[in-house]
């Protein structure tokens, strides 16, 4: 590979919630740390790799010149956003106007929020849920109506369109949240399932607000399908949201963006995300973005796919191969695993507190997946260092999922 991604990074003392929250055994992880066990952090979805070199380059380029005055963004970064999606997404016909910065995708889907329902009004969301969506939609007022995501004979998880319908008539639902590919589960959804839920959407007069942050984080091959160009109804009903955020481990810097085709829509956006006066972009976080949509960070997140790809591989193998009682579904994209503990905790008599106190107490921080709306479940961060997945499932099988 041309590009590094087996160096262990010491994050600590780097300004990183990934060690430093561990470290400090603030909750959730309040449990003493065995001697000799260091941190592994798998829960943040952030990465534990260096950045693409391009992107260092483009902020030390304009660190250079020492003024840092009020500022447009520049046309470099609209292009570079365009150039990203052509390429990367297929994406047609994207213009500068369809583009508008976004202070984090979580603010910008509380901002289409805010244009599409009114506070208290119900937004429907799949579960398991994005901890982040619960958060946002509480914080801002909004009520969570779940439609709870099957698994399939083939262990994938799919939607409940006949769930979706029946809560979309019962709770007058105008507004829902696509997280494509997902995050926990890990679908990448496809064009046929994007599709009939968008008829479904279309018959119930409903908006979508599409968080394709993850949409750069395709393992195995699997394609990213925007939701706005599965048909008509989806390019003048969503509000898509992107970032360069995960694929480049930018989550510090600030910065996503929407992409709005309807004038109307957009309009009614703009004018929403303009009026805290808070969402402004950072200049250092535009040369990010524009460091990072160059022709090195194309090649170097085909490598990054590569090593995240085999990461997954891994850490499924083993868990089917190794740990009776917990079960995944391979994902599809995202760096995330959502394992489901339920048979082993029953099994063995034990509660998920238990796993993750095992798994704490030896330095292995993945993530509770309680809040992410299922019972007994974990959620595993693969974004590191191959050597550092095998040290971390190891640890597991001797410590955490014992038989
Ligand atoms: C699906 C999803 N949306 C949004 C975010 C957060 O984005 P931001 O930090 O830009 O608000 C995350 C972070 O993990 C995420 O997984």
């Amino acid at each position: 590979m041309k590009y590094d991604f087996t160096s262990i990074l010491d994050r600590a003392g780097h300004d990183a919630l990934a060690v430093d929250v561990p470290a400090s055994y603030e909750a959730p992880f309040d449990v003493p740390r065995k001697e000799g066990f260091d941190i592994i952090p798998m829960w943040v979805a952030d990465m534990n790799f260096p950045v693409c070199p391009s992107i260092q380059q483009a902020i030390a380029g304009r660190l250079q010149h020492p003024a840092f005055g009020y500022y447009e963004p520049r046309k470099e970064y609209y292009d570079a956003i365009i150039r990203w999606q052509t390429v990367r997404n297929h994406v047609c016909n994207l213009q500068q106007e369809d583009i508008g910065y976004e202070n984090g995708v979580l603010g910008g889907l509380l901002s289409a929020a805010n244009i599409l329902a009114s506070k208290g009004d119900p937004i429907l969301v799949h579960s398991p849920t994005y901890i982040g969506f619960t958060h946002a939609l509480n914080d801002d007022g909004y009520e969570i109506v779940d439609s709870p995501l099957i698994k399939d004979e083939n262990d994938r998880w799919t939607m409940d369109y006949a769930d979706m319908e029946k809560k979309i008539i019962e709770h007058h639902i105008h507004a829902a949240i696509l997280c494509n590919p997902h995050n926990p589960c890990g679908r990448a959804w496809t064009k046929e399932e994007l599709s009939k839920a968008m008829d479904l959407f279309e018959k119930h007069h409903v908006y979508v607000i599409a968080d394709e942050i993850w949409s750069d984080i395709m393992l195995g091959g699997h394609v990213h399908t925007p939701v706005q160009s599965v048909n008509d109804y989806a390019r003048s009903h969503t509000v898509a949201l992107y970032a360069p955020s995960k694929t480049f481990n930018l989550a510090g810097l600030i910065g996503s963006y929407h992409i709005v085709y309807d004038p109307w829509l957009r309009d009614r956006m703009n004018s929403e995300t303009k009026k805290s006066h808070y969402n402004s972009m950072n200049v250092l976080s535009m040369y990010a973005l524009i460091g990072a949509y160059q022709p090195e960070g194309y090649a170097w997140t085909d490598e990054l796919l590569q090593v995240l790809t085999n990461n997954a591989d891994y850490a499924c193998r083993f868990i089917k191969k190794n740990f009776t009682g917990v079960s995944v579904s391979h994902p599809e994209g995202t760096y995330m695993l959502f394992a489901d503990c339920t048979e082993y905790c029953n099994a063995h008599q034990i509660s998920l507190d238990e796993i993750l106190h095992r798994a704490y107490q030896v330095g292995v921080c993945f993530q509770d997946g309680r809040p992410f709306h299922s019972s007994d479940c974990i959620r595993i961060n693969l974004a590191l260092p191959f050597s550092r997945v095998q040290e971390a499932f190891d640890r597991m099988q001797k410590y955490v999922f014992t038989k």
